[in-house]
């Protein structure tokens, strides 16, 4: 017999309906149900379902006629906590989009909901498994290059007038950038150098008077095993880049997401140039797979494969950031 992963979505704008298209060409999963509060967004989605998955405008109604095996939800993300507290306490798994949560008290509560419930709470820290980082992340693992030791970010980008979308305009509901952006950058780190031990930040808004938190953010971050983490981050930089380097005892890796190219640079050997479209192209993408794995983990096949504790841990990494530019001194983790 032919079994299916029953999912709902929650949230259906822009990462909502990539999430609804990556699992639409899924065969192990059944779209069985959307909601979304935008009428428009809604019927969006659904026109795109063949399947003519139920409709909603509310998520409790949708849990509570639904017999969902999974609740994908992709609202912006100071919705995250109530929304998927609400889809465990209904006794349903649940994929929760990066942030996790806009502070560590809301990723707490979503976390004790999954474990007094017994269901299983996955986060889209997805970046891990796209491309050019998955490579790098599986390079820097393999021991090839030795032990890594620094990694250094720099992510920026020119006024971005929110991408359209009000609620990034707001510290309160878009948790500032280093929430909305760079959860996916302090993921990466921690893949590499492990848990944070300390961080010391300064931020500011100086250009970007749309929004009312920091436009650029210099962040330090020192890692329990002595590496060093060095993130900046803008959205007041008309030039925009986005550049990787980790530092490793044998090797260097340079990556430019702009200009689509990955440097590796070996002791004793020439530099190696890779395009990012050669960066194993048969890979399967990023979405598919975040997807793919929380369908395989609401049929028991194994336990979530990004669990609600490393959410945790990069929430807790932006929010001792912020307390650092705030206070104007380095901040300890884990923040009590
Ligand atoms: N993983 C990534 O790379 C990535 C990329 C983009 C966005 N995101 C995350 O995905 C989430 C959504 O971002 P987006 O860009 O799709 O935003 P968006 O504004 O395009 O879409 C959000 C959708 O949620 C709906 N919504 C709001 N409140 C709702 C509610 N109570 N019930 C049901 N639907 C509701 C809105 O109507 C909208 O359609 C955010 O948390 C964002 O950080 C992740």
């Amino acid at each position: 017999m032919d079994v299916k992963a029953r999912l709902g979505f929650v949230g259906l704008g822009t990462m909502g309906g990539d999430l609804l298209e990556q699992a639409r060409g899924n065969p192990k999963i059944e779209v069985a149900a959307l909601c979304d509060i935008e009428p428009v967004a809604l019927d969006k989605a659904a026109r795109s379902c063949v399947n003519k998955p139920a409709q909603y405008n509310n998520h409790r109604v949708m849990l509570a006629k639904e017999k969902l095996d999974g609740v994908v939800v992709a609202v912006p993300q100071h919705l995250h906590a109530a929304i998927s507290i609400d889809a465990l306490d209904a006794g349903v798994n649940t994929f929760c989009e990066k942030p996790m949560g806009l502070s560590v008290a809301q990723c707490e509560a979503m976390l004790a909901a999954a474990q007094r419930n017994g269901k299983a709470l996955m986060i889209g820290q997805v970046l891990r498994y796209i491309g050019v980082y998955r490579y790098v992340l599986e390079l820097t693992r393999s021991g090839e290059l030795g032990k890594p030791f620094a990694v250094r970010i720099i992510r920026t980008m020119g006024l971005w007038g929110s991408w359209g979308r009000p609620w990034r305009l707001k510290r309160e509901t878009c948790g500032g950038m280093l929430l909305e952006i760079n959860a996916h950058e302090i993921d990466f780190m921690r893949c590499i150098l492990g848990e944070a031990a300390s961080v010391s930040a300064t931020g500011n808004r100086f250009n970007n008077l749309e929004n009312d938190y920091e436009d650029l953010i210099f962040a330090q971050i020192v890692f329990a095993n002595g590496g060093m983490g060095s993130l900046t981050a803008a959205a007041c930089d008309y030039m925009g880049r986005y550049t990787g380097e980790v530092f490793c005892e044998k090797g260097t890796i340079y990556y430019d997401s702009v200009a689509k190219t990955l440097h590796v640079q070996r002791d004793g050997t020439e530099k190696e140039v890779v395009a990012y479209d050669d960066v194993h192209p048969e890979w399967e993408n990023g979405v598919y797979r975040e997807i793919r794995e929380f369908a395989e983990t609401c049929m028991g096949e194994h336990p979530a494969t990004i669990p609600g504790e490393e959410g945790l841990r990069n929430v807790e990494i932006a929010e001792a950031c912020y307390q650092s530019i705030r206070e104007g001194r380095p901040v300890s983790l884990p923040l009590k």
